[in-house]
């Protein structure tokens, strides 16, 4: 709703009230037309201001809405009385003004913002565009070309840079809605045509069809299938060049086109999940909400190789100080350098001095003996760790929290070898650990519910999207990622190639390729995996048998090209080849090509044609396969994390929601049938055997992924 008073005898102060961010929920713009109205029509009052309460001025339209009948007074009418009035309308932005709130702004004839307000039209990352006439107002107020760059990426700007673009009339230190009454008393009975930002047209601007053209292809580039973005570009050619009336009808087209598109529910439902992964609960009954984190003063890293370096930036960047131990005296002097660079980097980027004191280096783990919380990230070796995770029982002050970024060792068997198993949570980051999104929080069954919160808000604090998963090989990302892997490898022995897979699953969304990727993560990490599983043989034997290991199919290919000493972009040569080890740009390699006949031919396969689809169905639905099996086990609490992890730390197109949204949205039958259709095809690829959870959802009906919780809970009381 909103509220009404009278302030300095005649201004009209409107207040909006909807907490947390004033949202325009029905109420609030009923509100806004009834406050507006009677300030119009009150004789005594000479100006109007437009504020929030709590110190925010307005979040946007209230994204709960989007999915029901919308009620009450629409938005764009709403926005068109404010211009029109014929007495000033001042908006006192402090806090943020986005979205909705920000189109709200832009209809009233004056904004006023604190210096420590956001403003910014974030409908992009949510599938649609600012469909308030703020596609339309925007570039009449700033010029085509800082429109396009606001409204395409939906970034937040600080109220200085607004001031500098011309989105606000003034800046305050001081109280906004003070600042803003003074203002509308300064304006009362000036002319407003000049202020009404609809009557304008755009700013001019020489070679607008270039501009269109280039940004057109830079957006196409980027949003990697994405439509909301495309759909943003042409809302703003439609400001450029056409009258604002028309202009207004192709917003509505567009966003028409938007609202019911796949990908705004897609990008809708991640907006939640990010929230609903922070509300974590565990087996044990342990839970987000009755579970306190302890308070962090100082952390320690152990181990400044590429992890430790990453990891010890992201703490110290959350003002924590930070003790960072490693043995080798050419690594440490290395690392020491590396770190203080990174923090000066981050520290320019957001304009704040560099936190270097806040790191001590040390090659004595004695050092830590007074931190809070230890993360571990020696090599991966499990008796390494277990000797480490021992000496720092040993050392650290009761009550220190023991975490390890390990990948792929049990994080269990690490607790069990200390005193306190209750203390030892996984933090397992993704490199480079300072800017990837994602963090998996791994509690075994003795992991205390405190030392869970605890990394929980470490990771919150550090900006990441922090989900809590259970112990299991792999955990939940890298245990899902197998599968898809193994999926591409089997489809090159039957004919296709890195190039064909790659293009299908970039085209489908990817950031990269899974050879493009593997090329880049190094092939061999996962050699040495396979290693140590005894899955590694030697190379000369051929035939079916040989592709058959631990009683299941198998591919040696990457093993074979390990062996070729072709480890990726950091030897030169992978699955592509690079100008020189390290460079990034990957080209078709004529040697794998040959390399791919030969194996073939010495094992007997026939190649055949591979579309798109099959790539697809192959490696997707494996992967989302092992995703219904992560539920089944209760590794993940729910879809949303599984979807979180992929979106945040896996490349996966955000437009499509997560691998188990995805699944949803094509339906759970249609995936259980092709993974049955491809099983009958491989017999010997356990990972293509459909989840029983997956036939349990469908013989339930599909119920829709919301309620899956719901279902998975009803089918194991069933067992
Ligand atoms: P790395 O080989 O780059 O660094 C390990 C560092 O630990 C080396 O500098 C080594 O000198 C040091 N170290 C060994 N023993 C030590 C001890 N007793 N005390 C102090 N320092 C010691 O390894 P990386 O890649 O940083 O991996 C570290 C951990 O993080 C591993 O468990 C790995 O599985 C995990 N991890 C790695 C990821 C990656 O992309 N590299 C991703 C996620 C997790």
């Amino acid at each position: 709703m909103a509220e009404y008073n009278l302030v300095s005898e005649c201004v009209g102060l409107i207040t909006l009230r909807n907490p947390p961010v004033n949202a325009l929920s029905a109420a609030v713009r009923q509100g806004i037309v009834d406050t507006v109205q009677r300030a119009l029509s009150d004789p005594n009052v000479k100006s109007v201001v437009i504020c929030g309460q709590n110190g925010i001025f307005c979040g946007g339209a209230d994204i709960k809405e989007f999915g029901s009948n919308m009620t009450g007074p629409p938005l764009i009418p709403m926005i068109h009385a404010i211009e029109s009035a014929n007495k000033p309308v001042v908006a006192a932005i402090e806090g943020s003004a986005l979205g909705g709130g920000l189109e709200l702004a832009l209809g009233c004839h004056y904004r006023i913002a604190h210096s420590k307000a956001r403003l910014g039209l974030p409908e992009v990352t949510l599938g649609l565009l600012p469909a308030a006439g703020g596609s339309q107002r925007l570039p009449r107020l700033i010029g085509v070309p800082a429109a396009l760059n606001l409204i395409t990426t939906g970034r937040h700007v600080t109220a200085a840079e607004a001031l500098q673009l011309g989105i606000v009339d003034q800046v305050t230190d001081h109280n906004t809605v003070d600042a803003a009454v003074k203002f509308a008393l300064s304006v009362a009975g000036r002319s407003l045509g000049p202020r009404r930002i609809s009557a304008h047209p755009c700013p001019q601007q020489p070679d607008l069809d270039a501009l269109f053209e280039e940004v057109m292809q830079k957006v196409r580039q980027s949003a990697r299938g994405a439509i909301a973005p495309i759909a943003c570009v042409q809302a703003v050619r439609a400001a450029a060049t056409l009258p604002y009336a028309q202009g207004m009808e192709r917003e509505r087209e567009l966003m028409a086109t938007l609202f019911t598109s796949g990908q705004a529910r897609a990008l809708q439902y991640c907006f939640f999940a990010e929230r609903a992964v922070g509300r974590w609960r565990m087996p044990s009954g342990a839970r987000w909400d009755t579970s306190k984190p302890r308070p962090l003063h100082k952390a320690a890293v152990i181990g400044l190789g590429i992890m430790g370096r990453g990891i010890t930036v992201a703490l110290a960047q959350t003002g924590l100080s930070v003790i960072a131990v490693e043995t080798q005296e050419k690594q440490l002097m290395e690392a020491k350098q590396a770190i203080s660079g990174m923090l000066e980097r981050g520290a320019k980027r957001r304009g704040v001095a560099p936190a270097l004191d806040r790191v001590i280096y040390s090659q004595n783990i004695q050092a830590v003996a007074d931190v809070d919380l230890v993360i571990e990230a020696v090599f991966e070796d499990i008796a390494l760790k277990t000797k480490v995770f021992q000496q720092l029982s040993a050392v650290c002050k009761p009550g220190t929290l023991l975490c390890t970024n390990t990948s792929a060792l049990d994080v269990d068997q690490l607790a069990s070898e200390t005193p306190n198993p209750e203390l030892v949570v996984g933090m397992h980051f993704f490199a480079p650990a300072h800017v990837m999104k994602l963090l998996e929080v791994v509690y075994g069954p003795r992991s205390s519910p405190q030392a869970v919160a605890t990394a929980m808000q470490l990771g919150k604090k550090m900006g990441k999207a922090s989900v809590a998963v259970g112990n299991c090989r792999g955990f939940v990302g890298n245990r899902m990622l197998k599968p898809y892997i193994e999926e591409a490898f089997f489809l090159l022995e039957e004919g296709a190639t890195p190039e064909l897979v790659d293009q299908a699953l970039e085209e489908f969304g990817f950031a990269m390729g899974v050879f493009r990727m593997s090329d880049l993560s190094g092939l061999d990490v996962g050699w040495r995996i396979r290693k140590g599983d005894g899955l590694v043989e030697p190379s000369t034997a051929s035939g079916r048998s040989t592709r058959i290991r631990q009683g299941r199919r198998y591919s040696p290919l990457g093993d074979l090209l390990c062996e070729e000493g072709r480890f990726g972009q950091k030897t030169g040569r992978g699955w592509y080849q690079y100008d020189k080890p390290g460079s990034r740009v990957a080209r078709s390699d004529p040697w794998l090509h040959s390399f791919l006949g030969a194996y073939r031919a010495q094992h007997g396969l026939v190649a055949r044609r591979i579309d798109h689809q099959e790539v697809l169905e192959r490696c997707l639905y494996a992967l989302i396969n092992e995703g219904f099996h992560i539920l089944d086990d209760g590794i993940a609490a729910g879809p949303e994390d599984i979807d979180v992890i992929y979106v945040s730390g896996y490349g996966w197109p955000r437009h499509r929601g997560g691998p188990m949204f995805y699944a949803n949205m094509v339906g759970l039958a249609k995936v259980l049938e092709r993974l049955e259709h491809y099983q009958q095809l491989h017999p010997e690829v356990p990972h293509l055997q459909p989840s029983s959870l997956l036939r349990r959802l469908v013989a339930s009906g599909s119920p829709p992924i919301h309620k899956w919780g719901e279902a998975i809970k009803k089918l194991h009381s069933q067992l």
